[in-house]
């Protein structure tokens, strides 16, 4: 059965309902992880809007919830299996409600383990290769009423194109637009690579026909998403590079500004650097995960670059683009991180002066080759570290924050502050500093304004209209 027929199929039975009982079924999404989940959320939710599915505000309520998954990190993992444990009680209360897990979590087999073992109440699951899928595994799983499971290791056609026409999006001015699939760097900490499979580039045209159409339908900014934007076109039977696609997209005359997520520091070019520097809606922000600040323990994450390296690539960055604003990812209590290995994080941190970081202790994953590492950190240990890191980082956040103070910086709008009808917005910097602002005029949601700064605090900063 097509995609096609599948949503015709299950919007038939909606719309039956609907006649019936005067309401149609109702649905519930919870994304956890990345922008990534993000954007392949907007795509389910699309396609049961299609379906005729309405919006429920709770997964207690609602006819179908869908669990879209992250495994990068234990606790991820294990606040999914908390709410499947209230959902257990909720469906013993709901027998025809429908449970839908799916994205990275069921790639692993350890997951599914635990499910066959503790949560059979689960009524659909499929992966990360095949989410285009859900219009027919739905459909079967209606039809049949049994469990409906459907794990691929590989794509067996990228999904976006499949996806083509069922999106909708939660921000009607900015969207996610993902550039390329899975992972081949390795990191030994990181089970991406596992559960999204090995890098693969969309074609360019494609890439610049979804974001023509996202620019005609309001869209005035997006964020091009990859696990290593830098190595996009590798692959491909066209010659491109990101910096060639970034200038592309640049020409698209309704998009006002270009945002990508995430670079990684062994394939940062100074071709790329140009580009970002050149085209003049490229955000002049990169996040540059450094994950650690010691050349002994970045050799045995297997990141391919040293801390030396990476300073000097901080240095480059800013020799052409002197305010370029850079964040990163920082992993505390790597298995074998000895004090001075941390104390180089700390130095590399601070030498690096970045705008914000994301900082996470360290997470063991089954099936990586950090998990067999056999020198673990205590927790003790980890938990100290990771507060020293924060007392840098937040104080280096707040600095960074504080030039703004009453200066005019361009601010992209995303909506009110608030539901009383005042004239209290937020919105995002160029280098996405979140803003509250006060404005006498009416702004809406995509419209740049100019602001002037009278507050910088470390998560956000507020000022008015000028
Ligand atoms: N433990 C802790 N943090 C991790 N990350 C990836 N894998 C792990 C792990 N096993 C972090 C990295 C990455 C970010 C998305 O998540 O810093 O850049
Ligand atoms: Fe989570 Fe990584 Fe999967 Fe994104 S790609 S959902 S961050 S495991």
């Amino acid at each position: 059965m097509t995609i096609t027929e599948a949503i015709k199929q299950v919007r038939a039975r909606s719309d039956q309902q609907l006649a019936e009982t005067t309401r149609r079924p109702s649905m519930f999404i919870q994304t956890f992880g990345c922008q990534m989940n993000v954007r392949e959320s907007e795509k389910l939710h699309g396609l049961l809007l299609e379906m005729g599915y309405s919006l429920s505000p709770s997964e207690k309520e609602a006819d179908l919830v869908v669990y879209n998954t992250c495994s990068v990190r234990e606790s991820a993992e294990n606040k999914v299996f908390g709410k499947l444990g209230y959902l257990k009680a909720y469906k013993a209360e709901q027998p025809g409600k429908i449970i839908v897990l799916c994205g990275c979590m069921p790639q692993r087999e350890s997951v599914m383990e635990e499910i066959r073992r503790h949560h059979s109440h689960i009524d659909i699951i499929f992966g990360t290769y095949n989410k285009h899928h859900f219009p027919q595994l739905l459909f079967e799983h209606l039809t049949h009423g049994q469990p409906v499971v459907e794990l691929l290791n590989e794509h067996s056609q990228i999904p976006e194109e499949a996806f083509d026409g069922q999106t909708t999006r939660f921000s009607p001015h900015k969207a996610g637009v993902t550039i390329m699939h899975g992972c081949d760097n390795f990191c030994a900490y990181c089970i991406v690579p596992a559960v999204r499979g090995r890098e693969r580039s969309r074609p360019s045209q494609d890439i610049l026909t979804e974001i023509e159409a996202l620019a005609a339908d309001g869209v005035r900014e997006v964020m091009l998403l990859g696990q290593n934007v830098n190595s996009y076109g590798r692959g491909l039977s066209e010659s491109i590079s990101f910096a060639d696609l970034l200038v592309k997209i640049n020409a698209i005359s309704e998009i006002r500004r270009i945002r990508f997520m995430t670079s990684h520091p062994k394939d940062l070019s100074d071709d790329l650097i140009s580009a970002i520097r050149d085209s003049e809606k490229v955000c002049k922000h990169i996040h540059l995960p450094m994950q650690a600040g010691s050349t002994q323990v970045l050799e045995r994450m297997n990141r391919g670059y040293t801390k030396e390296g990476y300073l000097q690539l901080v240095d480059r960055l800013r020799a052409k683009l002197p305010n370029i604003a850079i964040t990163t990812d920082i992993i505390v209590g790597f298995p074998g991180e000895t004090e001075a290995n941390f104390e180089d994080t700390l130095d590399a941190a601070q030498r690096a002066n970045f705008a914000g970081a994301f900082t996470f202790l360290y997470s063991p994953r089954e099936g990586t080759p950090a998990a067999d590492f056999d020198d673990e950190i205590s927790k003790e240990i980890a938990d100290a570290r990771f507060r020293r890191l924060l007392d840098i980082m937040n104080p280096m956040q707040l600095e960074y924050n504080r030039q703004y103070i009453n200066k005019v910086v361009e601010v992209m709008t995303d909506g009110k502050a608030d539901s009383s009808g005042t004239g209290r917005f937020t919105g995002r910097t160029g280098d996405n500093l979140l803003v509250h602002f006060e404005s006498a005029i009416e702004v809406k949601p995509g419209d740049c304004v100019m602001v002037e700064i009278t507050e910088c605090k470390t998560f956000y900063m507020k000022g008015r209209v000028v």
